[in-house]
């Protein structure tokens, strides 16, 4: 559910192709190897789409990862809805790849049309989930409450090595360049700026290619995009807090 982020991820802002279409429930993306495991999550949203067939998949998935933001403590991403499902996935490779470093990141985040700054409050995604050894091959939390959204995905990488908690060469990649560098060392001091910036940043990627047009049909998901996290997760999610949200985004 947090890596909603690979729908969108895969954008180019020169062909303006990928982006967030809800192309990656199909199989031919889904499979693809940076989006191994995906698909339990893409399942679980599945009797919401059936419940709410007017919702675009696109939709739905950007919602979901704002939804899973804010129900784990961080900040409230602004949604719109209007996404519309595209059925052509991009070509594998699209995402960045954890073994290489900062040219990588760079190469990657600004072909979406993203920034340095987009890159390192984004990194700060991984406050939340783990690594599974048998889906990437890195296994892991990045922090010591990895259902908790803070800033101590910055304040572990500047802490070096703990045992137990996961570093990928693009987490590490983020203190060897000075401007990356400085960011992490922003983000760990403020939590405030950090949660800011994540807000804009995160909203950004969860709009590449996509233009909003104002407030469409009041479609309600009151709590079903919940039920499906703390299926997930196994967070204590707020009902009424949720349908009060859903209704703000959809109506
Ligand atoms: C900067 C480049 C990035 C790389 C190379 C990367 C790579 C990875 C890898 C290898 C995993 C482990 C997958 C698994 O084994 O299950 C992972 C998990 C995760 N990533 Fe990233 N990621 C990046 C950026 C992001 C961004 C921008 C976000 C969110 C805005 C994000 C959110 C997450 C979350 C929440 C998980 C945990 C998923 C779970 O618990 O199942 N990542 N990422």
């Amino acid at each position: 559910m947090f890596r909603r982020w690979h729908d969108a991820g895969t954008y180019d802002a020169k062909t303006k192709s990928g982006g967030p279409n809800g192309s990656i429930r199909l199989e031919e993306e889904y499979s693809h190897r940076a989006n191994a495991g995906l698909k339990i999550a893409i399942d679980l949203l599945e009797p919401v789409k059936e419940k709410h067939p007017n919702v675009s998949y696109a939709d739905l998935y950007q919602l979901a990862g704002v939804v899973a933001v804010e129900v784990t403590g961080g900040p409230t991403i602004q949604f719109k809805p209007g996404r519309k499902d595209s059925s052509v996935c991009p070509e594998e490779g699209r995402l960045p790849d954890a073994n290489q470093g900062v040219s990588h990141l760079r190469e990657v985040f600004y072909r979406m049309g993203l920034t340095d700054k987009d890159i390192v409050a984004l990194s700060g995604g991984h406050t939340l989930g783990r690594g599974h050894q048998e889906r990437s091959g890195h296994e892991g939390p990045w922090t010591k409450d990895p259902l908790k959204f803070d800033n101590s995905y910055y304040v572990e990488l500047l802490e070096g090595e703990t045992e137990g908690l996961l570093k990928l060469h693009t987490d590490l990649a983020l203190l060897e360049d000075p401007v990356f560098r400085g960011y992490v060392e922003f983000y760990a001091e403020d939590e405030d700026a950090f949660f800011k910036d994540y807000a804009e940043s995160h909203k950004k990627l969860s709009e590449l290619g996509f233009t909003t047009r104002g407030r469409t049909s009041c479609i309600i998901l009151q709590g079903a995009v919940g039920i499906a996290l703390a299926a997930l997760f196994l967070i204590p999610v707020h009902i009424y807090d949720l349908n009060a949200k859903m209704k703000d985004f959809f109506c």
